[in-house]
């Protein structure tokens, strides 16, 4: 296929935000709460997790236009603004900036915001369940993944362990650990959601979940590592004070260890997806970036594809 990568992802982009926008009117209601609910979801997120939902589908051999898609894309989208939202609060993290915007509750109020992220999470498996082209099973099985990562198996345990043993000396395998209960999860329920629709076969249902355990220690380490470099559209310096694991091994070790994650995904990645490179190309361009803005170095040669 010859489209232009780039192109192509800003078209995906587009389409993304113009169906999160009708998933959330405008014209709908009128109080703070969905006024709170658009603006968080709608605010410029890189939507990396919605796009890898399309991009893998694509590649395990779906249709781009399979209708009901571009709804489990944005289900995960609206959980990932949700927890951004009560991670933000006072009584979590206590940010001031997000996605270059004072937080939900600084322009709303705390209790605006806390219930803007129940009612998105709530929103979220609403949109799944009445996303009409899907299949029941398909949807039945979308709500599970989901359902696990954003509860006591995933997001909610992360944030409760990263908030009560943040603030202590721990060890890198608690860490990991907890790293992979509040960013992994959620990449492997987006996954997942791409094998469903796609009917994938198990071993690369399989392969996909360990290329999300790499792919969101990545991510968490590559967010840690931009914590002290302006220009993200979050608050500098927001982890002072916070044991993660560029406090206790260091900013290089945190770069050598990325860079290991992400050969492991990729590898992982390769074997589950033999139809296309999409997802491939997108997580390379993606990272090589954003080390070029956060890390001083470059990661080496990824694989060909
Ligand atoms: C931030 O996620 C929270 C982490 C899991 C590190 P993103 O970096 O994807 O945030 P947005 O969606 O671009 O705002
Ligand atoms: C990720 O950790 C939090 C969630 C998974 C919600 P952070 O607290 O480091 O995320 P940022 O840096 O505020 O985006
Ligand atoms: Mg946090
Ligand atoms: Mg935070
Ligand atoms: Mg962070």
């Amino acid at each position: 296929m010859n489209v232009n990568h780039e192109d192509e992802l800003q078209a995906l982009r587009a389409a993304l935000q113009c169906r999160l926008d009708q998933l959330l009117p405008a014209a709908e209601q009128q109080d703070l709460v969905w006024t709170a609910m658009r603006e968080g979801t709608l605010a410029a997120g890189k939507r990396v997790r919605p796009l890898l939902l399309v991009l893998t589908a694509r590649d395990l051999g779906c249709d781009i236009e399979q209708p009901g898609l571009l709804d489990l894309a944005c289900a995960v989208e609206m959980v990932h603004a949700a927890s951004l939202m009560l991670d933000d609060i006072p009584c979590m993290d206590n940010a001031l900036l997000r996605r270059g915007k004072p937080t939900i509750h600084r322009q709303y109020g705390e209790n605006v915001a806390i219930l803007a992220a129940v009612a998105l999470l709530s929103r979220a498996f609403g949109v799944i369940a009445e996303a009409q082209a899907l299949p029941h099973d398909c949807k039945t099985q979308a709500v599970a993944e989901l359902s696990i990562a954003t509860g006591m198996q995933g997001l909610v345990q992360g944030q409760y362990r990263d908030l009560n043993e943040g603030a202590q000396a721990r060890s890198a395998e608690a860490i990991l650990v907890t790293n992979e209960l509040k960013t992994s999860r959620l990449f492997d329920a987006t996954l997942q959601m791409a094998a469903i629709v796609a009917n994938a076969s198990l071993p690369a249902r399989q392969r996909l979940r360990c290329f999300a355990r790499d792919l969101g220690q990545a991510f968490q380490l590559l967010d840690d590592l931009a914590d002290g470099v302006s220009g993200t559209g979050k608050d500098l310096n927001k982890d002072h004070g916070k044991s993660t694991l560029v406090a206790i091994l260091g900013a290089d070790a945190v770069r050598a260890r990325l860079r290991d994650h992400l050969r492991s995904a990729d590898e992982h990645l390769a074997h589950a997806c033999e139809k296309g490179v999409a997802t491939r190309r997108f997580m390379h361009a993606w990272f090589d970036k954003q080390m070029a803005l956060f890390g001083q170095d470059r990661p080496q040669s990824l694989t060909e594809y």
